[in-house]
């Protein structure tokens, strides 16, 4: 499929969703599945700054997701440990900002360093933004934000009344981030699973039966050429 002639979406956001799905199909355990998803990530993070996407987010970790077992969730944050580092090699060689959206206060020391060298070790790079999503959450990220915003203006004394939708969002994780235009989700359900409440407003959406680790570059422009076709409309009259 050629992209020639289509608008690319400037920021696609991702529900990355079927490692499990695809372990299960295989008969091998959960956790390879996961480690199969990694090593998808890693590519699509390459593809996705090819295909020339400015803002590419993707839901890894919810915060719903520390309910898994025990074996599951530790096997998830031995592949943070590891992909943090090979992470930070490839956002290097292809010009890559990284940056964070959720509460990082919830993992190990050790993750957290791995997230703050990764974030800092990018952040003078002017290429795709990529953005991971770990123990995030839409609701815990609007209630975070409501509280810093709730502290600094009683600090401040300022008018509640001046709060605008700008003011609230440059609260949020995502400040300085635009919306995303095109959501996809992998594995065929059709929900939001508490992501980006506030920001995926107006995305469109897509959904395929694709199960993640399968994921390629000929899905991502098959999603693209799908987004191409959508009449895009913001509630205004037409
Ligand atoms: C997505 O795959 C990755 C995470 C949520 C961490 P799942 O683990 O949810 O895979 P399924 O939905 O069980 O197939
Ligand atoms: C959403 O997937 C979270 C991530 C992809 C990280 P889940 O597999 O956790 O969502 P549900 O449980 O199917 O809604
Ligand atoms: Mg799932």
């Amino acid at each position: 499929m050629s992209l020639e002639h289509m608008v690319i979406p400037k920021h696609v956001a991702v529900i990355l969703d079927g490692n499990g799905r695809w372990a299960r199909r295989r008969g091998v355990p959960r956790a390879m599945g996961h480690k199969a998803g990694c090593e998808t990530l890693e590519k699509m993070v390459r593809i996705a700054s090819d295909t020339g996407i400015e803002y590419f987010t993707v839901y890894g970790f919810s915060t719903e997701n520390w309910k898994r077992s025990t074996e599951e969730v530790g096997a998830l944050m031995q592949l943070f440990r590891y992909y943090m580092v090979r992470l930070l090699k490839i956002a290097s060689a292809n010009n890559v900002r990284v940056r964070m959206i959720g509460d990082k206060r919830r993992f190990a020391p050790d993750i957290i360093k791995g997230i703050d060298d990764l974030v800092e070790g990018t952040k003078d790079n002017t290429g795709m933004t990529f953005v991971i999503a770990i123990n995030y959450g839409g609701r815990d990220e609007i209630i975070r934000a409501a509280k810093k915003l709730v502290k600094d203006y009683q600090a401040s004394g300022a008018d509640a009344d001046g709060i605008d939708e700008a003011a609230f969002a440059s609260y949020l994780d995502t400040a300085d981030i635009p919306d995303p235009d095109l959501m996809i989700r992998t594995s065929g359900e059709f929900r939001l699973s508490n992501y980006l409440l506030w920001q995926l407003a107006y995305a469109e959406f897509y959904v395929t039966d694709c199960l993640w680790p399968d994921f390629n570059k000929e899905e991502l422009e098959k999603a693209i050429a799908a987004y191409n076709k959508r009449e895009r409309r913001f509630g205004g009259r037409v």
